[in-house]
Formats: structure tokens, sequence, C-alpha cells
């Protein structure tokens, strides 16, 4: 009994000699200079990751910028979605990591392209009487998110995915035309130059923050 209660003394008198020595370290090698000195990196590792986050902003946003009017920017992006979809339908199922990035890249690119028609285009197509089309453009944005819900839920190697991709193209591609060919004309032949101006401003805008 007295042997066992020595032993225990001992055991834990050994361990806790380990664990102060260890906590003395552990002191030492975050103390407050050296804290000091991470939090300081860490501001400007973040500082630097703001300023090359809002260059990359500038730099996506200023190449669609460069395409022109808000209508020709809006095209531009349509092809550049079009081009994503073909990517997309020359993958095979073993090609899964590709297919999921593909679908990444889709996602961001027509979140992207809605925020500036819902929050620019549409409301001004309302505006000025235009609200049918704009209601029934907005509202196949609504199965547009639905088709990318699909594509992200689905297994990248499922016979189905490739069948759903060429569905889905055919949507947007249906989609673009009627907002090249019919609406966004219309809409722009009776803006005067100061509006489609703002509108080009807007869209730009509204483009920058979801670069
Ligand atoms: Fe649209
Ligand atoms: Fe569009």
């Amino acid at each position: 009994m007295a042997t066992r209660s020595g032993n225990r003394s001992s055991s834990s008198s050994s361990r806790g000699s380990n664990r102060s020595n260890r906590s003395s370290g552990e002191r030492s090698a975050f103390s407050w200079g050296e804290s000091g000195a991470l939090v300081g990196a860490a501001i400007a590792g973040a500082a630097i990751a703001v300023a090359a986050n809002l260059g990359r902003k500038a730099a996506m946003q200023g190449m669609s910028a460069m395409a022109g009017d808000w209508d020709e920017v809006l095209a531009a992006e349509h092809d550049a979605t079009l081009l994503v979809f073909d990517k997309l339908l020359a993958t095979d199922e073993t090609q899964t990591f590709k297919r999921t990035m593909l679908v990444k890249k889709l996602t961001h690119a027509l979140d992207k392209h809605a925020h500036e028609e819902e929050h620019v285009v549409y409301p001004a197509l309302r505006d000025a009487n235009e609200a049918h089309d704009a209601d029934v453009l907005e509202a196949e944005h609504g199965y547009v998110k639905t088709f990318l819900y699909d594509l992200n839920e689905m297994d990248k190697a499922s016979p189905e995915f490739l069948p759903k991709v060429r569905e889905f193209r055919q949507m947007i591609e249906a989609h673009a035309r009627m907002e090249e060919e019919q609406v966004f004309p219309r809409f722009k032949q009776a803006l005067t130059e100061a509006q489609n101006a703002r509108i080009t401003t807007l869209v730009n805008k509204e483009g920058f923050k979801m670069a």
C-alpha cells in the first residue's frame, strides 16, 4: 500500500516536472514580443491579400468593361459562358476533377452576370415599362440557379451529367438570344446617351462587386 502510494507520488511528481518544463517552453515561444510580430505579419499579409484581391477584381471587370456599352459587356459574358459549356461538353466521365472546376467557374460567371442584370438592367427595364420581359428573364434566372445547383450536387462521373449540361446550355443560349436580339436592343434604342452611359457604369460597378 505504502509502496503503491510512493510510486504514484513519484510518478505524479515526475509528470508535474515535465509539464512545468513544457509550459515554460511554450511561454517563451509565444511571448508578447513574438506574438506582436506575428500579429503584425498577419495584418501585413491581410493587407497584401486585400490589395491583390482588388487588383484581381479590377483586372476581371476591366476586361468586361473593355467590351464597351452595358449590352456589349453582357453579350461578351454570354459568349465567355458558352465557351465554358463547350469545355464541359468536351470532358468524359474520368475527368471528374476538371468537371468540378468547370462547374465552379460556370457558377461564378453566371452568378456575377445575373447580379449585374438583376440589380441594374432588369430594374431599369421595369422602370421603362418593359416589366413583362424583365419578369420573364428574371424567372429564367431562377432555373439557371436550379441547373447550377443540380450540376454542383451531381456525381461528376454520372451518365446524366453531360445530358444535363447540354440541356442547360440550350436554355442559356435561348435566354441570351432573347436578351441580345430582342429585349436589349429595343430598350437601348429608347435610352438617351446619358442614360446609356449611366447603365454601363452601374453594370460595371455591380460586376466589380462580384468579380
Ligand atoms: Fe439574363
Ligand atoms: Fe444575360
